[in-house]
């Protein structure tokens, strides 16, 4: 439903946010789908609704500086950067603070977070109105273009947002420019409404070029995803000696020293909220492997299995 981006519709945006719903606004470079990036099951619902075949990073969004650093370590480098093109369409990724209250899933399992002030009014008010930082990809589909003005999002989306809300036609047109300041060089990992230029000027230094993928040119220098120690057997029907169990479903095997249950009822938007938890403690747990039960490929479970697949594969490989 687009509904005018006034006081009172910002207001009710903030409170469906809180509620874990979602809400599409508008920001300078295109229209995000949001949702509270400390609600997994909130950012699940982003990837079910976009119909996205893998779970990615998304960039997270809040009012000011201030409070980028409650989520992120800003480095000398990003608060320079920051300091230029903030707000505005530049978002940067940075080691994620420990105690950031970001769900595992809004960063992929990542130990860093892209961080964008975005440069709008309504996003604004909406950040303003939920004191919440906010996950938000493009408003489409997935494998479809990046709306420009609410039908779009309508037209892609239709009710699966709790509304969209109207701010008219966004001034840029394309994403967020996204720099990577982890690396021993800063990286450019997608290019985007901040031209490299702008950014290798109050660097005083050229970016590092990335694929689209996000890998670096460069290798060595970024992990693309996270992947556990422990060797991961896929669908697996039943436990070996000295597996741990990532289980899914009522009717997990019995046998194994350590078992996480992704979802015991088996709903898949709960298993996509758990996944990267799920691996980091089985994995802390000290277990040589871990057996991932078969999962459903329908729905969210097919970016469950994209995820499972490449963290079963040889690092190098994936
Ligand atoms: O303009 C924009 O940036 C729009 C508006 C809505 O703000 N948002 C947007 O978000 O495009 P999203 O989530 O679709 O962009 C994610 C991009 C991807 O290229 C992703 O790989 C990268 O940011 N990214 C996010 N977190 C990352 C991380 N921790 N490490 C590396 N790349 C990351
Ligand atoms: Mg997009």
């Amino acid at each position: 439903m687009i509904v005018p981006a006034s006081d009172q519709w910002i207001a009710r945006g903030a409170e469906a946010l809180r509620r874990g719903e979602l809400v599409a606004f508008p920001t300078e470079t295109v229209y995000g789908l949001g949702a509270d990036a400390t609600n997994g099951l909130a950012v699940a619902a982003i990837f079910e609704l976009k119909g996205r075949p893998s779970f990615n990073p998304l960039i997270v969004h809040v009012s000011d500086t201030g409070r980028a650093e409650r989520y992120g370590v800003l480095t000398d480098t990003a608060k320079r950067l920051a300091e230029i093109f903030w707000p505005g369409a530049l978002t940067l990724v940075v080691a994620k603070q420990n105690d950031s209250g970001i769900a595992d899933l809004t960063t992929a399992g990542l130990n860093t977070i892209a961080l964008r002030v975005p440069n709008h009014p309504v996003a604004q008010a909406l950040l303003e109105r939920t004191s919440l930082p906010l996950a938000a990809p493009s408003a489409n589909r997935s494998g479809h273009v990046s709306p420009t003005l609410a039908q779009h999002v309508q037209d892609d989306l239709g009710d699966g947002p709790a509304m969209i809300l109207d701010g008219g036609p966004t001034v840029q047109g394309i994403e967020s420019t996204v720099v990577d300041i982890t690396g021993e060089r800063p990286a450019l990992l997608r290019p985007g409404a901040v031209p490299r230029e702008a950014i290798e000027d109050v660097l005083g230094m050229a970016l590092v070029s990335a694929t689209r993928e996000g890998k670096p040119a460069s290798p060595g220098q970024l992990e693309s995803h996270y992947a556990p120690r422990a060797k991961l057997r896929l669908n697996a029907k039943q436990v070996e000696a000295g597996e741990g169990l990532l289980a899914f479903g009522p009717d997990a095997p019995a046998g194994a020293s350590q078992v996480i249950n992704l979802s015991p009822n088996g709903d898949l938007r709960q298993a996509a909220a758990n996944l990267f938890r799920a691996l980091r403690e089985l994995d802390a747990s000290g277990v040589e492997a871990i057996a991932a039960m078969p999962i459903p490929h329908d729905g969210l479970g097919e970016a469950i299995n994209d995820r499972l697949r490449k963290a079963a594969a040889n690092p190098e490989e994936s």
